[in-house]
């Protein structure tokens, strides 16, 4: 894969696309842009961001799509991402997605994929329950006390920092996360599959099998 590529990961909670995007933005020397993960720094650091964000992130509420873009529109922009980008957890709106759409045209790019992450709700309530993540912000790394756990039970494997439970991994948040993306963010799936680049992938499976479909996709293609 020689040439520049930017993918977007889509999916409702819990889908696996952190757990993907970790390796796969790796493999592809392309950056990871989690919207999550920022939202998180921003509030541990007490940002202006950070105290926009706070109470939208704990109720497992959408952030308002101005704050989101501009935030993409950053990281997009920066020299860390001229290879390419991976979005993981954006868009998650119509108009997030016409805002993304708008940044691109600006700079004679475009969406090379948009790969949705299959999966009913009740797989996922169980995963986010028994997910741990890194407490150190810019680690982040996430474990399963079920199907990923840490060598050293309540350590991350990385940084040896204490793992803890997300705020938002509770059922009521958990819900409202679910809720939000079948209204908002399903809308999406059609929006893209008019334009003919969205692949959807079986989430259930094991996260190596769900590996190597998205590396098969991204290595035959010819870019
Ligand atoms: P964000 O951090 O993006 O949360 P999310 O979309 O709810 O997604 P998750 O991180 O919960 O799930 P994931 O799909 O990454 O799953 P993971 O790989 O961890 O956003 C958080 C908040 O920020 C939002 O609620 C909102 O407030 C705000 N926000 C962010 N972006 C926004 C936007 N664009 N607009 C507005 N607001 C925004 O996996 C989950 C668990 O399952 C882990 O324990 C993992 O180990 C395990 N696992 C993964 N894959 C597998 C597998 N194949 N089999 C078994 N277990 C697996």
């Amino acid at each position: 894969m020689d040439e520049k590529v930017n993918i977007v990961f889509l999916g409702p909670p819990g889908a696996g696309k952190g757990t993907q995007a970790a390796g796969i933005s790796r493999r592809f020397a392309i950056c990871h842009i989690s919207t999550g993960n920022l939202f998180r720094q921003a509030v541990e650091a007490q940002t202006p961001l950070g105290r926009q964000v706070k109470a939208y992130m704990e109720a497992g509420a959408l952030v308002p799509d101005e704050l989101v873009i501009q935030l993409v529109k950053d990281h997009i922009q920066s020299k860390r991402c001229k290879r390419g980008f991976l979005l993981d957890g954006f868009p998650r709106t119509v108009s997030q997605a016409q805002g993304l759409e708008a940044i691109l045209r600006q700079q004679g790019d475009c969406l090379r994929w948009v790969i949705y992450f299959d999966i009913q709700e009740e797989d996922l309530v169980q995963r986010l329950l028994h997910r741990r993540v890194c407490s150190n912000v810019s680690c982040q790394q996430t474990y399963n006390l079920r199907t990923f756990p840490p060598q050293q039970e309540g350590k991350c494997d990385r940084c040896h920092s204490p793992l803890i439970r997300r705020k938002d991994d509770n059922r009521e948040s958990i819900s409202t996360r679910f809720r939000d993306f079948e209204k908002k963010t399903q809308p999406l799936l059609d929006y893209y599959r008019k334009k003919g680049i969205l692949v959807q992938i079986p989430a259930n499976r094991p996260a190596k099998e769900v590996e190597e479909r998205i590396v098969r996709l991204l290595e035959n293609d010819n870019f």
